[in-house]
Parts: C-alpha cells; structure tokens; sequence
C-alpha cells in the first residue's frame, strides 16, 4: 500500500517537473543587461504573406506589428528601441531597461493555403554585473556576475577589456557561482569587462567599466642619452588614464604626497649611493611640486599638467647616470612608482682633446661601466680620417691613435646599438697641433743645456788629463824621493 503510494507520489512529481520543464521550454528564456541589445530569435515559417505581431506581458496591443504586405507598426512608447529582423521574424530590442525582463510572445499568422497560427514566448531575462569603485594598480579586482535566473546548461566565462579570456589567465580566479578574482590589476586592466552568459547556444553580454589608476607603463629598458649641452634628458612619468578625481580635491579623496629621487649611478661620482629628492610634492594646500635641487630641472609639465609628473633636464653630464624614481603616494601607504635607469654615453681622450702629432692618443667610448653584451658601439671617424681596420664589428670601446696625425683630426662619432637599434650617439672634436713653439724653446733650451753640461764635464774631464799627464812624471820622482828624501822641500826646491 504504502510502495503504491511512493510510487503515485513519484509519478505524480515526474509529470509536474515535466510539465514545468515543458513550460520553460515553451518559454524561451533570453539573457540581458539592462542598456544592452537582445535579440529574440523567431525563425522563418510559413509562406511568403505572414503577418508578424510582438506582444509584451499580458498587453493585449502589440508592440510591433508587419503586415503581409510588409508595412510595420511600432507602439509609440517603444518606437526607438525596437526593430524587426529583415531576414526573419526576429524581435531586436535596444537600450534594454529595467521594466523590460518579463515575457515576450510572437504571433505569427499565415493565411494561405488556411489559416495558421504559430505562437512563441521568450523570457527576458536579466544578467547584471555590480560596479566596482576605481581601484589603484596592485590591488585584485573583485567581479560578480550576476544571474537573475539560472537555468541548467547556464555557464559563464569572463573577457578582459582586450576581450581575452580570463580562464587563460594566471593572474585571474573564477569561483563557482561566476565571481571573478583578478590579482595585481595595472593600468592595462583598466576598461570594459564582460561577463559571457552562454545559454542554448545563445550568448548574452553584461558589461562593467573598471578604472585602474596606474601611471603609464615603465621604459623597458634604460634610456639611453649622451654627454652634450644640447642633449635633453626626458623622464617620462604619467597616469596612463585620467584621475577619476580632481586633483584639487585629491588631497582629501586619495593623493597624500609624491617625489622624484635619484640615485647616482656607484661610478659616477662622490655621492655614490646617496638617493637625492629631486622633486617634492607638497602637501600644500595648495598642492604643489617644489624642485628641492638646482639640477636645471624643468618642473613645468608638473606644474601645468596634473597627468604628467615628467621631468626633463637640458644638458646631460655623466653626473646624471643613476637610478631615478617617480612615486605618487595615496591614502593607507599605497604607493605608485615607476623606476627608471638613465645610461649616459660619453667619449674620453686621452691625454686630452688637443694632442701633438706624432703622439699616441686613446679614445674610449663608455657608459662609465662596462658595456653588457648586448650593446655595440661603432665608431665613425673624421672623412679624412684613414686609419684604423674598422671594418670588423662589432668595434672595439677603447681606440688607439699609435700616432696622430692630421687625418685624425676633426669629430668622431660613437654611436652604441642595440640589436639593428641606435640607442645613443656622441660626438667629441679632437685636434691634432704641431708641437707648440714654447715646447719647441724649452726642447731647443734643455737640449743646449744638456750640451753645456757635457761640454763642461767634457771640459773638465780633459783639464784633469792634461793635468795628470803633466804630473806624472813629478809624482813619480816625489815617490822616489819620498823614499830616498823624506823632506819635501827639496823637492820644491828642485
Ligand atoms: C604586480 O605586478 C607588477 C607588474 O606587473 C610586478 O612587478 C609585481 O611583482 C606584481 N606583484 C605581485 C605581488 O605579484
Ligand atoms: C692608451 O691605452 C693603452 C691601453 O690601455 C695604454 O697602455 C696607454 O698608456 C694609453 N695611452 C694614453 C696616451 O693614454
Ligand atoms: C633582435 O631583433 C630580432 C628581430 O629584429 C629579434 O628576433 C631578436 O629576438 C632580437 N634579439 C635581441 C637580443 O633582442
């Protein structure tokens, strides 16, 4: 008895889970975002003269109505928003609003050969995503994908703004009820993100916009400049979008303080190691970059421009190699920075940039520390200039004039490449002089001195000969005498 009963039990809820089935498979659910687009797709039927009617809800009046004929009526109150397809009967509906997720039923007629009727409901129904509030780079991205109604075989996948899928990313966690998790979001986060809803082979967009305050990207390399008075150093550092906040009300809603500092380069001098505040941002109010160095520093793009905090400098000197730091802090220590290496490339002589003919003369080209293997330099000596085997590359760092002659004088260029890539050049102006006249002097006066000298020890040598030659012969007789006559007086006397 009871069996018989779990069993009419049973059957009972399999019919009423069948006729629900049956019911949402009568209605056709459709997903949308609200201000989006649909498509509610009712496919060819019938004959060529069929008559097409759209009804929303329970409203006994259609929303749009095409004869056989082909003249369309639209209800005033939808008239921007809605449109039938021109290749079949489906229903489009644009800026979707919040009052449109209900039901939607086509009523199609056919009269000949009799009459025929075909109805069809859709469900519009609605995906949303929550807005997020703008967020700093290095903060995760939380997204919720939100369905009003799930229906089995419902899946959901996320693009990125440049439409990549986020299962392919490593940075990303999907969770299962369609929350997206993104790690260490940067400026190129920043945009559109979608939700893909993939229903019956349908796919249905929900959008968000997502701000990321990030500066611009990092250089990706060093940047590469040169010793020149001419030469402009550019440092380049940017909000890669604009701040959803205005800087004058920045100090309150986020921007606490920011800096430039640098830190010179351990060859390129005494303060090796010692970052310096090239730059300040005070905290005002007003807020205010002030330059704490005279390093002949424009701060003007600071001042004139909120976006971009770039400084640049006229005139590069191998001081300015180093280490250099753009930093924008904002409320609860979060900080923003780019780093940035500067490269200086320069061209040594030695002795000097004056030599004699004659003379041997080095020229070195140098970042004031050994080249890495993946740069090159190349040397491009005066036109007239016709020593040296350059032809072999890469070209060697340290040049060696064996003798100068005139031909070598005039500008050499060193130019350092990277990879088919000229990164830098420099140019130095060497000159190539006689030996001067008050050399030649004091060349012509060392040597008559030299010769004076030798002539007098020349001199004196010879008198003493002489003298010797004279004296011998009585030294000898006084060695006699001292022998045989101990008084010296006599042998004066004689
Ligand atoms: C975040 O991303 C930046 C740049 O892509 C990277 O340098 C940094 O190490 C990342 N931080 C973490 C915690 O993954
Ligand atoms: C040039 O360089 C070579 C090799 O380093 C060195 O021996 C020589 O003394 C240098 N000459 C001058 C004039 O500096
Ligand atoms: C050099 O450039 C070529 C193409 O221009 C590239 O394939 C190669 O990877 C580059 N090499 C380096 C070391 O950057």
């Amino acid at each position: 008895m009871r069996s018989y009963n779990m069993n009419y039990v049973s059957g009972f809820l399999s019919i009423v889970i069948a006729l629900f089935i049956s019911s949402t498979g009568a209605e056709d659910v459709v997903y949308g975002q609200v201000g989006g687009t649909v498509t509610l797709p009712r496919l060819k039927w019938g004959s060529k003269k069929v008559t097409v009617q759209w009804y929303f809800g329970m409203d006994q009046k259609s929303l749009i109505f095409r004869n056989a004929q082909g003249r369309e009526t639209i209800d005033p109150e939808w008239k921007d928003r809605l449109s039938l397809s021109k290749t079949d009967f489906s229903l489009i509906i644009n800026k979707i609003r919040l009052e449109d997720f209900k039901s939607f039923k086509c009523e199609l007629k056919d009269f000949r050969p009799t009459q025929m009727t075909s109805v069809t409901t859709f469900r519009l129904s609605r995906v949303s995503v929550q807005p997020v509030s703008p967020l700093l780079a290095g903060k995760n991205l939380n997204l919720k994908c939100d369905i009003k109604e799930i229906f089995e075989g419902v899946q959901r996948r996320w693009l990125s703004p440049q439409k990549q899928d986020l299962n392919k990313d490593k940075r990303a966690q999907i969770g299962n009820n369609g929350g997206l998790t993104v790690m260490n979001v940067t400026g190129q986060d920043n945009g559109e993100w979608t939700c893909v809803v993939t229903y019956q082979g349908r796919e249905a967009y929900a959008n968000t916009p997502v701000t990321v305050i990030d500066l611009s990207p990092a250089h990706p390399q060093p940047i590469y400049t040169s010793v020149s008075s001419l030469s402009l150093l550019h440092l380049p550092c940017l909000f890669s979008i604009p701040l959803p906040l205005s800087w004058s009300d920045s100090q309150e809603k986020g921007i606490q303080g920011g800096r430039w500092t640098f830190t010179p380069s351990p060859v390129a001098g005494s303060l090796t190691g010692v970052v310096q505040t090239l730059v300040d941002l005070s905290p005002g109010p007003p807020l205010a970059w002030v330059a704490n160095q005279k390093r002949g520093l424009d701060v003007s793009a600071l001042q004139k421009n909120n976006l971009n905090l770039s400084l640049s400098k006229k005139g590069v000197t191998e001081g300015d190699r180093g280490d250099y730091i753009c930093a924008v802090e904002f409320q609860r220590d979060d900080t923003l920075k780019r780093e940035m290496r500067v490269e200086v490339l320069q061209v040594l002589t030695s002795p000097g940039p004056v030599a004699f003919l004659g003379q041997e003369v080095n020229l070195t080209c140098t970042l004031g520390q050994p080249l890495t293997s993946d740069l090159e330099v190349k040397w491009i000596p005066p036109h007239h200039s016709s020593l040296l085997p350059l032809d072999s590359s890469p070209h060697p760092t340290l040049l060696t004039i064996p003798e100068a002659t005139y031909g070598n004088g005039g500008r050499w260029r060193c130019e350092l490449w990277r990879n088919k890539t000229k990164l830098t050049s420099v140019e130095i102006t060497l000159k190539i002089e006689r030996v001067p006249m008050d050399v030649w002097l004091l060349v012509t006066i060392c040597a008559a001195a030299v010769i004076f000298v030798l002539l007098l020890i020349l001199t004196v040598i010879l008198i003493r000969r002489h003298r010797q030659r004279v004296m011998m012969p009585r030294r000898g007789k006084r060695r006699f005498c001292n022998c045989q006559d101990p008084k010296p007086k006599g042998f004066y006397r004689n």
